[in-house]
């Protein structure tokens, strides 16, 4: 009898247990998205993603302050969304200049400094009329060269109001390129998050309606990766980290678990995943429908996003997270 298979007894002890794993959650993983607008001192629960808030830009430092102002675990980085009424959209997205991000930014940098990594998710989507993420062609159509030219100005202008990480979601062909170009241009070096391996999906139906995003007609199959393709989603990390990303994600995550193992095998940049609005949902609802246990369930996803070989999370889950490890420090 081959011993080498009594192996549960390597796992019994719970410190054993630990050594089993490849690495354990911690608060410099998490990401928390945060959804800002121009209503000054609004704060509003987003109907499709309970306990996640639209916060007025003047409102949001005081809002997270029992996060970051905590012993222990404690929020490290947040994703900020622009999130506008109608009218304040334009054909081109030029409403950019007008971002609810930008004051949000020049308020949290003055009161959290280097304590809050600020990432800005960058897209068009929040601020053109029809909701598509890139300039549209009188057909329809993208128009490529607009977009890209666009994308790097609003980077640009965020970077200058304090942003420490940009997050181009767009997923217009070359944007990190010309966004890189551009930020180099006025010597700022901050990097690029880049939402590589981003695939259309139906998992992010209700940030679409905390975003006040939904694409006006058509969808987003000419510009996100289709869902089946498995080298696509590889091919576009690689481009994306030649043209200078520094950091690559897969979206949504727990669905594409097996591309966030094949992007850990093939680049040399740290992984991000994101579990999107629809992820979120599914197990909220779930668990408040009595059928899973919420904390067991989340806690299980952060495994397994962990174990595929993701080290940045981004995720709603974030201000229980941040609870829940500190719990088990203390267990
Ligand atoms: C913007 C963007 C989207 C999400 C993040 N950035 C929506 C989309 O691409 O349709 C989805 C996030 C979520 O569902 O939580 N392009």
């Amino acid at each position: 009898m081959d011993r080498s298979h009594y192996f549960h007894n390597s796992y019994r002890h719970p410190v054993c247990r630990s050594w089993h794993s490849s690495s354990s959650l911690k608060d410099t993983n998490l990401i928390l998205p945060i959804f800002v607008t121009n209503t000054p001192d609004q704060k509003s629960e987003i109907a499709s993603m309970p306990g996640n808030f639209h916060y007025g830009y003047d409102r949001v430092v005081e809002e997270l302050r029992p996060l970051i102002e905590r012993t222990g675990p404690r929020l490290r980085a947040i994703m900020l969304f622009g999130v506008l009424q109608p009218h304040e959209k334009e054909i081109k997205g030029n409403s950019f200049k007008n971002s609810p991000v930008i004051p949000a930014l020049e308020r949290l940098k003055s009161a959290y400094g280097q304590k809050l990594l600020l990432c800005v998710d960058i897209c068009l989507c929040g601020y053109t009329t029809h909701g598509h993420c890139g300039v549209l062609l009188e057909d329809g159509t993208i128009n490529l060269a607009e977009s890209q030219s666009q994308l790097a100005e609003m980077s640009v202008l965020f970077a200058q109001h304090g942003a420490d990480v940009i997050a181009p979601s767009d997923m217009m062909d070359g944007r990190v390129f010309y966004i890189k170009e551009a930020l180099l241009q006025k010597q700022i070096f901050i990097p690029i998050l880049s939402y590589s391996s981003k695939f259309k999906s139906s998992f992010y139906g209700p940030f679409r309606d905390a975003a006040n995003s939904a694409p006006a007609f058509g969808d987003r199959a000419a510009y996100q990766l289709p869902s089946a393709s498995r080298e696509l989603a590889i091919r576009a990390a690689l481009r994306d980290i030649e043209e200078g990303a520094d950091f690559v994600m897969v979206k949504p995550a727990m669905p594409y678990l097996d591309i966030i193992r094949d992007l850990k095998n093939t680049v040399q940049v740290p992984i991000c995943c994101y579990q999107v609005s629809g992820e979120f949902a599914m197990i909220y609802h779930a668990a408040q429908a009595g059928g899973i246990n919420l904390k067991e369930v989340v806690l299980e996803s952060m495994q397994g996003f962990l174990r595929a070989g993701a080290q940045i999370i981004i995720t709603y889950f974030t201000p229980s997270l941040l609870d829940w490890i500190a719990e088990s420090y203390n267990s």
